[in-house]
């Protein structure tokens, strides 16, 4: 079961989402090594591919505040479909987040529709150790 500040952090960064051409706001959160909780929420440019995922701006958002590790995380959206991290948002999860790590995909209001491992999203992932020799 997941952290229930964690949820209502990612509700409450999708609240300052910026997404005026999709209309589709977006927010996450992410639990760090240390516990701290970082979020971010989706970033829409008049040049659309320039537009940044949630995923991503919480990314940042625990970099910069010094965390390493990502050891959960949420994505809140609203609609029928699921909010599932997409491709590029999955690698970039994986660059701090080892196979295991729960990635709960929830509604609007936070509540958990679906959870999945990086590794059922991202399977034989790609990652730091694959760089190493
Ligand atoms: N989006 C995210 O921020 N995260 C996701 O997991 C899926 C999609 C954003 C990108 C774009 O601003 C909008 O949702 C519609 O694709």
């Amino acid at each position: 079961m997941a952290n229930s500040a964690l949820l209502e952090a990612a509700v409450k960064a999708r609240a300052k989402a910026y997404a005026p051409y999709s209309k589709f706001l977006v927010g996450a959160a992410l639990k760090d090594e240390l516990g701290r909780i970082h979020s971010g929420c989706n970033v829409e440019n008049a040049a659309y591919p320039q537009g940044t995922c949630a995923e991503a701006g919480a990314i940042a958002a625990m970099v910069l505040a010094g965390g390493t590790r990502i050891m959960e995380a949420t994505v809140v959206g609203a609609g029928d479909g699921l909010v599932t991290p997409c491709g590029g948002c999955r690698q970039k999860l994986r660059e701090f987040g080892s196979g295991d790590v729960i990635i709960h995909v929830c509604d609007e209001r936070g509540k958990i529709r679906r959870s999945f491992t990086l590794d059922e999203l991202l399977p034989a992932s790609f990652g730091p150790e694959n760089l190493s020799r």
